[in-house]
C-alpha cells in the first residue's frame, strides 16, 4: 500500500492562518508591524530563491520585511555592521542571515555571525543562548525547519510519545536540534551520521524517520520498517541527469520536470521508500513550506516577547 502523505502545504496554511491575525492584534496595539531584517551576502540562486519566498510570505503575512544585500567581496566587519544595526533597531524584532556565507568570508564566519545576532531577535534559533534552552525545553525561538517537522507530525497526528525515532544527520541547524524536539515530546530518539555503521538497520527499527543530510535518494526502502512515519527533509538542486533517472521511473512527474527544467530539487529519501512507509514528506510540499510557515511565527513570538520586556 501507498504511504499517506504528509501535506506540508496544508499544514503550513494552517499556521499562516493562525500568525496573521495576532500579526494585526500586534500591529493594531503596537502601532508597528512585527518586523524582520534579512541580510543576504552575495548571490548565491538558492539562497536568491529562499531569500525572495520568505520575503513575499512576511509581506503576505502583515509583517514588515526588508532585505540588507551586501556583494559578495563584503568583508565579515561589514557583515557585522549590518548585523549590528538591525541589533539596535526599535523596528527589527527579527533578524535572519542567509546561509551559506560566501567562502571568502572565512571557516569560522558564520559562527561568528549567528553568535553575534541578538538572543531575543534570533528568529533562526542559532544564538548558543536560544540552543541552551531548546536543551533545556525552555526555547521561545526553535530553529524554523526542525520546528516544522514537529508540527507536520503533530498535525498530521502522528504519535510522537514512545516512538522510536531516527535522525539521519548531526547538523547544528536541523540534526541536533530535530532530535531534542522529539526527546522533549517523549520519543526514544537515535542520532545517525556518516560513521554510523549499519545505518539502514539502525534507521529500520524506528517508527519515525527524519532524514536531513542533504545526500539524494539516500534513504531507500530498506532503512524503513514497514508502516513507519518518513520525514524529507532534504532539499538539494541536482543537475546530473543520471542522478535523476536513477530516482525516478521514465514517465513520472519529476523526470518530466527535470526534462523541462534542466535541474530538479531532490530529497533524501528515495522514492521507492512510499511502497513501505505509512506516511512520507513529499518533495516539494513537504517540509519546505513550513520553514517559512516557523519563520514568520518566530518572528511574532520575538515581537511579542520582546514588547512585554521578555
Ligand atoms: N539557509 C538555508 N536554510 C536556512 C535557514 O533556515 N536559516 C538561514 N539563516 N539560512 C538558511
Amino acid at each position: 500500500m501507498a504511504a499517506r502523505l504528509l501535506d506540508g502545504v496544508a499544514v503550513a496554511t494552517a499556521i499562516r492562518a493562525e500568525v496573521a491575525p495576532a500579526v494585526a492584534a500586534f500591529t493594531a496595539k503596537m502601532g508597528r508591524p512585527p518586523g524582520l531584517g534579512i541580510v543576504l551576502v552575495g548571490n548565491d540562486p538558492a539562497s536568491e530563491v529562499y531569500v525572495g519566498s520568505k520575503l513575499k510570505s512576511a509581506g503576505e503575512a502583515g509583517l514588515r520585511a526588508d532585505l540588507q544585500r551586501l556583494p559578495a567581496h563584503a568583508s565579515l566587519a561589514d557583515l557585522m555592521a549590518v548585523v549590528d544595526g538591525l541589533n539596535r533597531s526599535d523596528a527589527h524584532d527579527g533578524i535572519l542571515v542567509q546561509s551559506p556565507l560566501p567562502d571568502g568570508m572565512g571557516a569560522d564566519a558564520e559562527r561568528q555571525v549567528f553568535d553575534a545576532v541578538r538572543a531575543d531577535k534570533d528568529v533562526d534559533g542559532f544564538h548558543p543562548v536560544n540552543v541552551g534552552r531548546l536543551v533545556q525545553n525552555r526555547a521561545t525561538l526553535v530553529a524554523c525547519t526542525p520546528s516544522g517537522v514537529i508540527e507536520l507530525l503533530e498535525r498530521s497526528q502522528i504519535r510522537i510519545a514512545g516512538a522510536r525515532a531516527v535522525v539521519i544527520g548531526r547538523s547544528d541547524i536541523v540534526g541536533k536540534p530535530m532530535a531534542l524536539l522529539l526527546l522533549h515530546r517523549h520519543a526514544t530518539v537515535t542520532i545517525c551520521h556518516s560513521k554510523t555503521s549499519n545505518l539502514p538497520r539502525v534507521a529500520a527499527e524506528a517508527d519515525i524517520v527524519v532524514a536531513a543530510i542533504g545526500r539524494p535518494g539516500f534513504v531507500t526502502r530498506d532503512f524503513v520498517k514497514p508502516g513507519a512515519t518518513v520525514v524529507d527533509v532534504g532539499t538539494t538542486p541536482v543537475s546530473d541527469r543520471a542522478v535523476v533517472e536513477r530516482l525516478f521511473a521514465p514517465g513520472s512527474k519529476r523526470l518530466a520536470a527535470f526534462a523541462k527544467r534542466g535541474q530538479l530539487v531532490v530529497g533524501d529519501v528515495h522514492p521507492n521508500v512510499a511502497e513501505v512507509a505509512g506516511a512520507l514528506s513529499p518533495v516539494p510540499g513537504g517540509v519546505g513550506p513550513l520553514t517559512i510557515a516557523l519563520l514568520l511565527r518566530n518572528t511574532l513570538l520575538a515581537a511579542q516577547a520582546r514588547s512585554q520586556g521578555r
